[in-house]
């Protein structure tokens, strides 16, 4: 992609580098507290999630273990579920861990519907969902996150994790992204 496409992908800044610091500091610090003494197991789906797990990993000052897995989703656009093949699977046994899921994003569920059931059936001590963003007005499951940090109305955002086309990932803040340019 060329410097100035780029650039004008970025519309505006919807959620600051600020506002992304503060919320994680106090997601970090309500985890802590409610997991002291537990064996925990921080479970992020790649790619999106990498940046917010890392930095809600640093805001956490209990000890806890962190694990990756990346699916790949097939869903039919007129059909509700689907399936979601499991391309790189966690390396733990969950059945000695409380689980937090930690996810960017939230958008028809579908995706993080069938982690949850596939984690799920492996019987976690417990499990919990936490996303960094959550677009409730997009929804075609039934599945909410027990902890949300911003919730954003139905604009394609990009940055801190989350790609267009795999670009701006790297962005350090939440931008909505220019579709126009599409
Ligand atoms: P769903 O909840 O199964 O629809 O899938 C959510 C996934 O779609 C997220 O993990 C993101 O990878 C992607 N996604 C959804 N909304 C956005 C967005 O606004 N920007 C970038 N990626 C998005
Ligand atoms: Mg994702």
């Amino acid at each position: 992609m060329n410097i100035n496409d780029y650039n004008a992908g970025i519309r505006r800044i919807v959620i600051s580098e600020e506002e992304i610091r503060s919320a994680i500091t106090k997601a970090g610090a309500m985890i802590s507290e409610k997991y002291k003494g537990e064996p925990v197991l921080l479970v992020s789906v790649l790619k999106g999630a990498f940046i917010f797990l890392a930095d809600l990993a640093r805001a956490i000052s209990i000890p806890c273990e962190i694990g990756f897995m990346e699916a790949k989703s097939y869903f039919a656009d007129t059909k509700s579920s689907g399936s979601v093949a499991i391309t790189m699977d966690l390396k733990h046994d969950v059945s000695k861990y409380h689980v937090i899921i930690v996810e960017d994003i939230i958008d028809t569920g579908r995706t993080l519907k069938e982690i949850a059931k596939i984690i799920s059936s492996r019987k976690p001590l417990s499990l919990e969902i936490v996303t960094l963003l959550d677009k409730p007005s997009r929804r075609v499951v039934e599945l909410n996150a027990d902890y949300s940090l911003f919730t954003i109305p139905d604009l394609f955002v990009i940055g801190y994790g989350l790609d267009f086309d795999e670009y701006y990932r790297n962005l350090p803040y939440i931008a909505e992204f220019n579709e126009s340019l599409l």
